[in-house]
């Protein structure tokens, strides 16, 4: 690997060889998201407790300081909406002159396979990693199901961040799933895991999160489950134990009740 690329993976991904990202990208195609309604609000308080950030070009401009940052994972693919006819119909919205413009340590697209638009989704990729390699910048893929969440499942997630890795992603973002270990398994690259709508309980959050990291992953991608809880701080703090401290859930459970005091 040239000096550059392995200088931004070791960027993103830590000493002990795990990462915790904090995706804020959302509004990319769902607008105003709740708690995200004011980005700078939002990530603030999380940046120290971050490896990175997800973000759009837009509001890592008009919302994060340049001398107050974690490391960028620049968010280049978009171009439709939820109220759109097609989410899997994305296009690349960013080039990378304007990546390396912006510092980014990598950029991120998302890719639909199955979808009506896989081709186009995964020769977006393919285009990608090629300026990317050009200019050392890694490329994280993601298997993204746009409203059909019940695609999560290991036999599809397998293939879609499989494909990923082929088409020459540096880091594959995936769902958790049951029998996570197939997924990783497949896919030769790193598998950070997304973390898709918010689930019921924190426990139910550092139980998927701890699986996923016993069975091969490098750490999240995850955004929801983090700033839409009511002490979005505790959880960043307790999955960040997770990740890098190799705490339980319970122990990460422990973790957020101290936390929320404070
Ligand atoms: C949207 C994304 C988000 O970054 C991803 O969904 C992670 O956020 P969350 O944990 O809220 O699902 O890639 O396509």
């Amino acid at each position: 690997m040239e000096w550059g690329m392995a200088n931004r993976m070791a960027q993103l991904i830590q000493q002990d060889g795990h990462c915790l990202f904090l995706p804020v990208d959302h509004g990319y195609f769902q607008g105003p998201t709740r708690n995200l309604e004011e980005p700078r609000k939002t990530c603030e308080p999380l940046m120290p407790y971050a490896d990175a950030l997800f973000i759009t070009r837009g509001v890592l401009r008009s919302s994060i300081d340049p001398d107050n940052t974690r490391p960028i994972i620049l968010r280049v693919s978009g171009g439709t909406s939820v109220i759109g006819k097609d989410l899997a119909n994305e296009g690349l919205t960013t080039s990378m002159e304007e990546a390396i413009r912006l510092n980014a340590s990598a950029v991120g697209i998302s890719i639909f396979v199955g979808s009506d638009y896989e081709k186009e989704s995964l020769l977006n990729l393919s285009k990608l990693v090629d300026e990317g390699e050009k200019y050392g910048i890694p490329v994280m893929a993601v298997t993204a199901v746009g409203k059909e969440l019940e695609k999560r499942d290991a036999r599809y997630l397998a293939l879609a961040s499989r494909i990923a890795a082929e088409l020459g992603s540096r880091l594959v973002k995936t769902y958790w799933c049951e029998e996570f270990d197939k997924v990783v398994r497949g896919c030769p690259v790193p598998v950070v895991m997304a973390g898709g709508p918010r689930v019921e309980t924190e426990l139910g959050v550092f139980e998927f999160v701890h699986d996923g990291m016993q069975k091969g992953a490098i750490g999240v991608n995850l955004g929801r489950n983090i700033w839409q809880n009511e002490f979005p701080v505790a959880m960043i703090k307790a999955i960040r134990a997770i990740i890098h401290q190799n705490a339980t859930p319970q122990e990460a459970q422990e973790i957020y009740e101290e936390e929320k005091k404070k």
